[in-house]
Parts: structure tokens; C-alpha cells; sequence
């Protein structure tokens, strides 16, 4: 119900604002701005709580009150990726609000109200309404992790505003600096393409830049009889050449070691979300 209200609420706050305030406004300005909360240290799990390619849910900043803790607002979605990494995002679709989920069949997050379908490498939406939306309107906010020696998984912080969106370009930020200071460092960047390619569109970006592959992603289509029923699953891969990974049927990240401005470059190309250095 608090959901409910909540969509007619930024729809019809959203539509009349912005038609008394459009000509003094840009638009841009209006319907978006950056901001960071206060640092809150969270403990959410351990990782070895967390098989890959699954989620759990979980509220932040937790008060240890249910009836506060359940508001929508308080929910992330804590995703361990197939490449080991965790990731957390807001719960509320950056549409109209409401909550989505992860599907590790399609390792996507989707959205039952209008089927916005987001990106779990980075919260991004690639298709639906919300990938529609503009930038920085169109990511799920997420929160600042850390994990100890012991594996324990820490919120520290939040990237963003609920429901409203958040800067990623800012994943730029470390190789512009290196392309400052040290141009010629050969660094590897991780590259979520904005929807799987079938796998010789996705080896032909890599051809069209000065690049080594060092990972690809990808996934290979299965058609099973499941309860009586033939459904297709996907067999989730990776590979470290081109010719490996001529067994899969579509790729949906690469892995790849360059320079800081030919990385730079690979970022401008409408393929993919966006570009980020591998620690
Ligand atoms: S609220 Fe999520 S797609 Fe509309």
C-alpha cells in the first residue's frame, strides 16, 4: 500500500512540478541530483553466506524496528556475481518504484511492473522503461562495500538516491587519472556490455580496439526437458581467447588489458555501459 501511494505520489509530484517549474529549471538539474549519504558501517553477511550468481535482501541502514526496517526504501539486494564480486542496489525500480528481482537463470534483475531489466554488473537499466531514462536517471542506486579478512560484508555508504538514480560515469575517474600520470601503464578494465551480443558482434568490438583480450564472459543456450517440460538454460562461461570463446552463444562482458586512453575510447561505444579498472 505504502508502495502503492508512494507511485502516484512521484508520478503526480513529478508531472506537475515539473510543469510549474520547467522554464526556470534545467532539466536535467531538476529531476536528478548526486548525493552521498553519511557513511553508515553495516555488517550485511558473509560471503561464503552467498553462492555465485545469487542475492539476498536485506535493510540498510537497519534500525533493529520491522515496521521501520520493511519500508521499501530501506531495501537493497546484495548480488554475488558469477566472477566472485558482490555487488548492492537499491530494491526501487528507478521507473516508478517499484522492487525488483535477480533471476539467476538470465543473471539480469528485473522489474514485474513494466519489466525494466537492469544490468547486475553495474544497476544500470538496458532495457524497459527506465533504460529510456537519462543518465544518471537510469541506475539503481548502490552501496559502498567492504569485506575483511573474514569474508564479513560491510555497507559503508550510499552512491545515489533512492528511487531517483546515480552517477556511474564516475567509474571513469581512476584511468583518466592514469592517463594523466602514466599513459602508457597497460591496465585490464572490466566492460558489462549494455545486453548480451551474440558472440561474433561482441569479438569484433574487441578487434576494433588496440586491446588484449584477458577475459570474455558469455554463455552457452540449452534446450532440457524439465517436469515435462523442454525449457532453455543457460550454462554460464568464461573464456581467456577468441578462440574459446567461440563456444559460446552470446557474451555479456569482456575483460581486456589496454592503455588508460584507449579504455577511455572503448566507454564511448553505445555497446557497452561503461568501463571500469580492475584492481
Ligand atoms: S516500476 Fe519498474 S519498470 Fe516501472
Amino acid at each position: 500500500m505504502a508502495g502503492q501511494r508512494r507511485n502516484i505520489l512521484k508520478t503526480f509530484f513529478g508531472v506537475s512540478l515539473i510543469a510549474t517549474l520547467a522554464p526556470f529549471l534545467s532539466w536535467g538539474g531538476f529531476l536528478y541530483r548526486p548525493e552521498r549519504s553519511a557513511a553508515l558501517r553495516q555488517r550485511i553477511a558473509n560471503i561464503k553466506d552467498l553462492e555465485p550468481n545469487s542475492r539476498i535482501t536485506f535493510s540498510y541502514p537497519a534500525t533493529g524496528n520491522p515496521q521501520i526496517d520493511s519500508d521499501p526504501f530501506r531495501q537493497y539486494g546484495l548480488i554475488r556475481l558469477p566472477t566472485g564480486e558482490v555487488k548492492a542496489y537499491s530494491k526501487v525500480c528507478v521507473h516508478l518504484w517499484c522492487l525488483w528481482d535477480y533471476f539467476p537463470s538470465s543473471r539480469e534483475m528485473q522489474c514485474p511492473c513494466h519489466g525494466t531489466v537492469y544490468n547486475p554488473d553495474t544497476g544500470v537499466a538496458v532495457r524497459g522503461p527506465a533504460s529510456l531514462q537519462p543518465y544518471p536517471t537510469n541506475a539503481l542506486p548502490e552501496l559502498e562495500l567492504e569485506i575483511d579478512g573474514e569474508g564479513n560484508i560491510y555497507a559503508t555508504g550510499l552512491k545515489g538516491r533512492v528511487g531517483y538514480g546515480r552517477e556511474y560515469r564516475e567509474l571513469l575517474q581512476p584511468l583518466q587519472q592514469l592517463q594523466q600520470s602514466s599513459p602508457n601503464q597497460e591496465v585490464t578494465v572490466y566492460i558489462p556490455l549494455r545486453d548480451a551480443l551474440p558472440t561474433r558482434t561482441a569479438l569484433e568490438i574487441v578487434r576494433s580496439y588496440d586491446v588484449k583480450p584477458v577475459r570474455i564472459y558469455g554463455f552457452r543456450e540449452m534446450r532440457v526437458e524439465r517436469d515435462g517440460r523442454t525449457v532453455t538454460e543457460r550454462e554460464w562461461m568464461v573464456a581467456e581467447t577468441e578462440a574459446e570463446a567461440g563456444d559460446m552463444d552470446a557474451v555479456y562482458a569482456l575483460e581486456l588489458a589496454t592503455r588508460p586512453a584507449e579504455a577511455i575510447k572503448i566507454a564511448e561505444n553505445r555497446q557497452v555501459i561503461t568501463v571500469m579498472l580492475r584492481r
